[in-house]
């Protein structure tokens, strides 16, 4: 699954003479601080002992000035986050001079919290760390994922404001979900990767992919959102609690563009990457775009009528630590930011299937269930498989099945319909998979001969899950990350299963592209089938 890593955006002859012209070059300023890197020529993939100059082995967040000061909501308007492909050019202008001047700051002061450099660390000081295995909190693959990263993104957009004197700066979103457009969104934004007569601010070298590539409709086509806007429960949509259960929305589009807009290199050095490891992710402004949409995201599934928000007292008052547009250091609570009004932004409509499907889905209603099966006990979880020791992935896909559906799980799902209180978990868990490496794996339902090839718009597709590699610091091999992953079957696929009186499950493993990769590493310990 090697691609060969080609400079996207800002050729080498161009950016050496921007970097002349700006006197940084003589003054042997790093501009690997300016842009992520600024030598591909010297740059050997090749070498499994080459880490990138610039790569973070020290990532620790910065450091805390004293006693944090308590967050305030924002006061003033509440302005629109737009997407990316519908920018003003007055638009345009701000958030690149926005960026450039996030990236000067770093160039003169590298220790300057609000930095372009120093804002990545504090990503990766979240994530498992760098090199070095500095770490906080980790904040993927939990019920922190959403709020964690809306106060990040909150926080970036002030200090870009800032920088440029503009209070009212928003960011973009990256709505890879929106396909009916011409052109369809499912590129790279352009303003990420135009080539400028000066630097853009907003490219990055260490992307795998050109700027007219579009991501495979199998990561964020119709069926997929609708699968991850579907879950009717925070747990299976955002994460469930403090550590090892991520969501679907986290498994699926999340990771995957991570991954395609990285590269699909799943083997150490990870050379040429930002968004493919999430140490580095943040290095790429379009990190913050891609998050944006993540966020909107989470603001989607919340309209849609009978989707909460976890009212756990422990999950509303963890609070982080951020440094504002004017360097205060500043503590925010999960309770601050659950809606986004307190944060001044608010999203902007754009013609995508996610609202469609937000619009189409019903409220919950109780008379669509079959009395028989409302009532009584849950049937006992069905194991599909289960091995201690764990069953390893292979790059072709596996099938696990039950031949004959118990009675009890056949009613329960028969009278499964939109809306339903009843519900249909898939359960895939003790998953393990290297910190230094990412796999994706997508799960069909009663379909045995699904391939990478197969379409995910049926009835038999459930979810995604899978991992992006954490670091590539060498010390974290033989390091892995456990979780378990439960995917809220549909009503269409749980139907599947009742009316053919058997389960089969199928995990068809996938690289950056959508295809079937060269290589996974990924175990798991057992798949159960529970209906509530
Ligand atoms: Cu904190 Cu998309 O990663």
């Amino acid at each position: 699954m090697r691609r060969k890593h080609v400079p996207v955006a800002v050729p080498q002859a161009e950016r050496r003479d921007f970097l002349r012209k700006m006197g940084w070059m003589s003054a042997g300023v790093s501009l690997a601080s300016f842009y992520a890197s600024p030598a591909w020529a010297a740059e050997d993939c090749s070498d499994p002992n080459y880490n990138p100059p610039d790569y973070p082995q020290d990532c620790k967040a910065p450091a805390a000035t004293g006693q944090p000061v308590p967050f305030t909501p924002l006061q003033g308007p509440v302005l629109p986050r737009k997407s990316a492909f519908e920018l003003t050019p007055e638009e345009i202008t701000k958030i690149q001079s926005a960026y450039r001047a996030l990236r000067e700051l770093t160039v003169k002061d590298p220790t300057d919290p609000r930095g372009w450099q120093q804002q990545s660390f504090v990503h990766c000081w979240y994530c498992g760390g760098g090199s070095d295995g500095q770490q906080g909190m980790e904040i993927h693959g939990s019920w922190w994922f959403l709020p964690w990263h809306r106060a990040f993104l909150y926080f970036h957009e002030r200090i870009l404001g800032g920088l440029i004197n503009d209070p009212t700066f928003r960011l973009p979103f990256w709505d890879w979900d929106t396909q009916s457009g011409s052109p369809s969104h499912q590129t790279m934004p352009p303003i990420y990767t135009a080539i400028l007569k000066e630097l853009n601010p907003l490219s990055n070298t260490r992307r795998g992919e050109t700027a007219t590539a579009r991501i495979p409709s199998s990561i964020v086509g119709p069926t997929v959102i609708a699968r991850i806007l579907g879950q009717s429960t925070y747990a299976t949509f955002g994460g469930a609690g403090n550590n090892g259960q991520p969501g679907q929305l986290e498994q699926g589009p999340h990771n995957q563009v991570h991954v395609w807009t990285g590269t699909g290199k799943t083997t150490m050095p990870d050379c040429g990457t930002d968004m493919g490891v999430l140490a580095t992710a943040a290095r790429d402004p379009l990190f913050f775009a891609h998050h944006s949409n993540v966020d909107r995201f989470w603001d989607l599934w919340k309209q849609i009528p009978g989707h909460d928000n976890p009212p756990d007292d422990s999950w509303l008052s963890q609070t982080w630590t951020f440094y504002d547009e004017q360097k205060r250091f500043v503590s925010i609570a999960v309770k601050d930011v659950i809606t986004t009004a307190g944060l001044g932004y608010e999203y902007a409509p754009v013609k995508g299937v996610a609202k469609a499907v937000a619009a189409k889905k019903a409220p919950p209603a109780a008379t669509t269930v079959a009395a028989a099966a409302s009532t009584g006990s849950a049937p006992e979880p069905l194991v599909v498989t289960s091995k201690d020791e764990g069953i390893s992935l292979t790059p072709k896909p596996v099938t696990h099945s039950v031949q004959s559906l118990p009675k009890p799980q056949k009613d329960r799902m028969m009278a499964i319909t939109p809306g339903a209180k009843q519900r249909v978990l898939l359960k895939i868990q003790g998953i393990e998979i290297p910190m230094t490496e990412s796999a994706q794996v997508r799960v069909f339902v009663n379909k045995p001969d699904a391939t990478a090839a197969t379409s995910v718009e049926t009835p038999n597709f459930a979810g995604n899950i899978g991992a992006v590699a954490h670091t590539r610091g060498k010390q974290h091999q033989n390091h892995a990350k456990t979780f378990d992953a439960t995917i809220e079957l549909a009503p269409e696929t749980a139907r599947l299963i009742a009316t053919q009186g058997k389960v089969s499950v199928t995990l068809v493993p996938v690289d950056a592209m959508g295809k079937q990769p060269k290589d996974i590493s990924l175990k798991y310990r057992k798949i159960v089938l529970e209906t509530e």
